[in-house]
């Protein structure tokens, strides 16, 4: 002790701290006395709490070197916390981790500091601290969160050495700026982060969240396209940000777990793949955890980390960068499907990034419906190229991301196969009218490369003019006018006009009973009224219509079973099937199907031979029965002409 402070070169500050342990006498005290003769009052406190009292008020070893910070060191420290020393003093034993990443494991004296870096183990087991010597002889010690100025070396405790130092050693970051400001691999990170108004944010000691941090590489590698889609960095950075505390190695598990983030419109999600983490965003790239569970802040709790920092090898889109990319995270595995069935320049078109356009996007539960409605299988429209061309060329409106609210009702918007949609908006919903279909848009507004191009998920498959598979009819009315069901459209448009809004719903889920033109005759006649007195009569006219419209439910043929009874909307009607066809029997007639099964939208319509006559109608109904050949009197065709113009403006049908 004595040779090293007559030493010759030693430096003034050797040569102080010399006098002053000469002043403070002997050497055969314990670390923890002599920083109590040093007036590290803070430290000793945090000593005495800390469960390291044993080991460092020892005079027989074991012999290490503390790093030990004053009383302004422990207090600037804990204000960078938002806390005070007291409460560090409150964890008790939770702080041990702090004060033993202070000491490093063998004694060392200024002296025997090497010139430059040297990494020493500490007693926080795994953490080293980097004793870097200059040449002038000042020492700094680093360590991951702080680095510290060696103020006063060499007092000596039995064989251990006391250095003070003017800074506390934090085994974590102080907060999110700090660790990527102490990260060399985080610095585009911390460039961005500052140069877009967070690092304010990110300097809060008290954030519990999860960072995953792209290092350059990944954030240099994003930038061409982050530029080019003109995304709103904020709302990356902040899509990097999980609300939630921590996230560690252990928690993550082969099953996603699901994360909010600092970015409202946007969620992530975690999970382990083989011996990688994975962080899932809603754009294309997935990001790989690199580097884990970097600890930031003290939460004054638990006495562990705050947050977890964990480096990442990509930069996480908060937004889908391909149509093919938000069609798999919505699952719209059909139409992924079809689009890798067909043509390639639909497959070019869905995974470019430089798309522009907005895709009708039918849910898998269109396509289940409207292939039900089309008779025909998934494999059998997949191998029926030209049509399955026709029907994606019908989905795709080019040039123009069109968001909802560009959409106005009655607009006519045109596709890349030339077919024209018309939009109608009613009451908040929005329709695609195709020529033999029409779809109900159920999710709007799905953005692509921040805006470029919209999905809008539909709940039908757009048929244009040129599919030549049989389409279904869009409406009742439409397949009534088809059929030349003139009588029974007369009938309607004369009623209650709540008939015409059901008939023209291409969302309409009944079966319609739907009486031939002969079958009107036949039953005035046997009614003993012509047609003008049926339509005048608009009591009965309602009660008879009613009787014909069983809802909900769609009842094909292959559904009813003879002596089965189905809900009208004005009583029960019997089914009986035997050798001689399908019959529905009401109170006062019954009549047979003519023509089954012809599919309308939601609907199914079978044409009856007969009116059936519910038990309410007041006319003289004399008997019920089949029906029999009639001809329209000059007054029917006259209502039916003016019917069939009101018409014209809501049904569509089959070209
Ligand atoms: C410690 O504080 C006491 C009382 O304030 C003072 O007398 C003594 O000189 C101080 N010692 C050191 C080494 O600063
Ligand atoms: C440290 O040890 C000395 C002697 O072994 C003892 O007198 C003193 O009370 C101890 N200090 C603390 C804070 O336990
Ligand atoms: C700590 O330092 C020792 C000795 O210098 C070295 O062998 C070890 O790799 C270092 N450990 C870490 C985690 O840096
Ligand atoms: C600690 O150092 C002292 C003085 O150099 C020495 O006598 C003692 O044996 C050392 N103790 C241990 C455990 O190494
Ligand atoms: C973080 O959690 C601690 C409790 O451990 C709580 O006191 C603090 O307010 C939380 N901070 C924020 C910003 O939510
Ligand atoms: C994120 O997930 C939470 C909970 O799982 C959910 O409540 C929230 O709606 C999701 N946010 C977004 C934007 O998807
Ligand atoms: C549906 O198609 C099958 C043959 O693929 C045919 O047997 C059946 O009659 C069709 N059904 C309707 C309602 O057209
Ligand atoms: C819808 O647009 C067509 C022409 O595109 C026009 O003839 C018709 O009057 C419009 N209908 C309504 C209800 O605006
Ligand atoms: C619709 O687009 C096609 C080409 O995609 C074009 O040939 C056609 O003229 C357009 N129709 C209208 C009405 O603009
Ligand atoms: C129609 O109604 C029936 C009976 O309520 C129901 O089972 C079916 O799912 C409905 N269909 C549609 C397409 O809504
Ligand atoms: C149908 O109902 C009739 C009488 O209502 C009955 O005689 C007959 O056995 C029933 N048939 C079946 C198959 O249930
Ligand atoms: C079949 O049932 C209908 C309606 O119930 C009836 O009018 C017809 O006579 C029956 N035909 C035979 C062959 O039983």
């Amino acid at each position: 002790m004595a040779q090293r402070c007559s030493r010759a070169g030693a430096s003034a500050l050797l040569v102080a701290s010399c006098l002053l342990l000469a002043v403070a006498g002997s050497s055969a005290q314990s670390i923890l006395q002599a920083i109590e003769a040093a007036n590290l009052t803070l430290l000793a406190a945090g000593i005495r709490v800390s469960g390291l009292e044993a080991t460092l008020n020892s005079t027989t070893g074991p012999n290490i070197t503390l790093f030990a910070p004053t009383d302004a060191a422990l207090l600037e420290m804990t204000a960078a916390l938002n806390s005070t020393p007291n409460v560090l003093v409150t964890l008790g034993p939770k702080v041990a981790p702090i004060f033993a990443y202070h000491a490093i494991s063998t004694p060392l004296l200024a002296a025997d500091i090497p010139v430059g870096d040297t990494s020493r183990p500490t007693l926080n087991a795994g953490l080293n601290l980097t004793v870097s010597k200059a040449a002038n002889g000042s020492v700094v010690v680093r360590g991951l969160g702080s680095d510290a100025n060696v103020i006063r070396t060499d007092i000596l405790a039995s064989g251990s050495v006391v250095h003070i130092v003017d800074r506390v050693l934090i085994p974590f970051f102080a907060n999110v700026a700090s660790a990527a400001m102490r990260t060399p691999q985080l610095s585009s990170l911390l460039g961005a982060v500052a140069s877009n108004g967070l690092a304010a944010a990110l300097s809060d000691p008290n954030l519990n969240v999860t960072v995953f941090a792209p290092i350059n590489d990944a954030f240099n590698a994003s930038s061409a396209y982050l530029a080019s889609v003109n995304a709103s960095i904020v709302d990356v950075l902040t899509y990097h940000v999980a609300t939630s505390r921590v996230v560690n190695g252990s928690e993550v598990t082969t099953s996603p777990i699901t994360l909010s983030t600092l970015n409202s419109k946007a969620n992530l999600t975690v999970a382990k793949d083989g011996n990688n983490v994975v962080v899932t965003p809603l754009g294309a790239t997935t990001a790989t955890v690199i580097a884990a569970n970097i600890p930031v802040g003290l939460d004054l709790v638990t006495g562990g980390p705050r947050t977890f920092v964990h480096l990442v090898n990509a930069v996480l889109l908060p937004f889908y960068t391909t149509v093919a990319n938000a069609a798999q995270r919505a699952g719209l595995t059909t139409l992924v499907a079809a689009v890798q069935a067909s043509d390639p320049t639909f497959l070019a078109a869905v995974t470019d990034p430089a798309f522009r356009g907005t895709i009708l996007a039918p849910s898998n539960d269109a396509f289940a419906r409207t292939l039900a409605s089309l008779n025909v299988t998934a494999a059998q429209l997949l191998a029926d190229k030209d049509n399955l061309r026709r029907i994606l060329n019908a989905h795709i409106i080019p040039n123009a991301a069109v968001f909802s609210t560009q959409l106005t009702n009655n607009q006519t918007v045109n596709t890349t196969g030339g077919a024209l949609l018309n939009v109608a908006i009613s009451n908040g919903v929005v329709r695609f009218n195709a020529a033999k279909s029409s779809a109900k848009v159920v999710a709007a507004d799905v953005s692509v490369g921040n805006g470029r191009a919209v999905v809008h998920v539909i709940d039908r498959v757009l048929l244009p003019a040129d599919l030549t598979l049989p389409a279904p009819y869009v409406t009742v009315a439409a397949a009534a006018q088809a059929a030349g069901l003139t009588t029974l459209l007369a009938a309607v448009t004369a009623s209650d006009p709540a008939f015409l809004t059901t008939l023209t719903d291409p969302d309409f889920n009944g079966t319609i009973l739907a009486p031939t033109n002969a079958a009107f005759t036949a039953t005035l006649t046997a009614l003993n009224l012509n047609a003008s007195q049926l339509l005048a009569d608009k009591a009965n006219l309602r009660r008879i219509l009613n009787a014909h419209i069983i809802t909900p439910g769609a009842y094909r043929s292959s559904q009813l079973s003879n002596n089965q009874t189905v809900n009208t909307l004005n009583g029960v009607v019997t089914v009986r099937i035997n050798g001689t066809g399908v019959f529905f029997a009401a109170a006062k007639s019954s009549a047979k199907v003519v023509t089954p099964d012809v599919v309308a939208g939601n609907a199914v319509v079978h044409t009856i031979d007969y009116v059936l006559i519910p038990a309410d109608v007041t006319l003289n109904t004399g008997g019920g029965g089949g029906g029999a050949a009639g001809i329209a009197s000059p007054s029917v065709l006259t209502l039916l002409s003016s019917a069939l113009a009101f018409l014209a403006l809501f049904a569509f049908g089959r070209n």
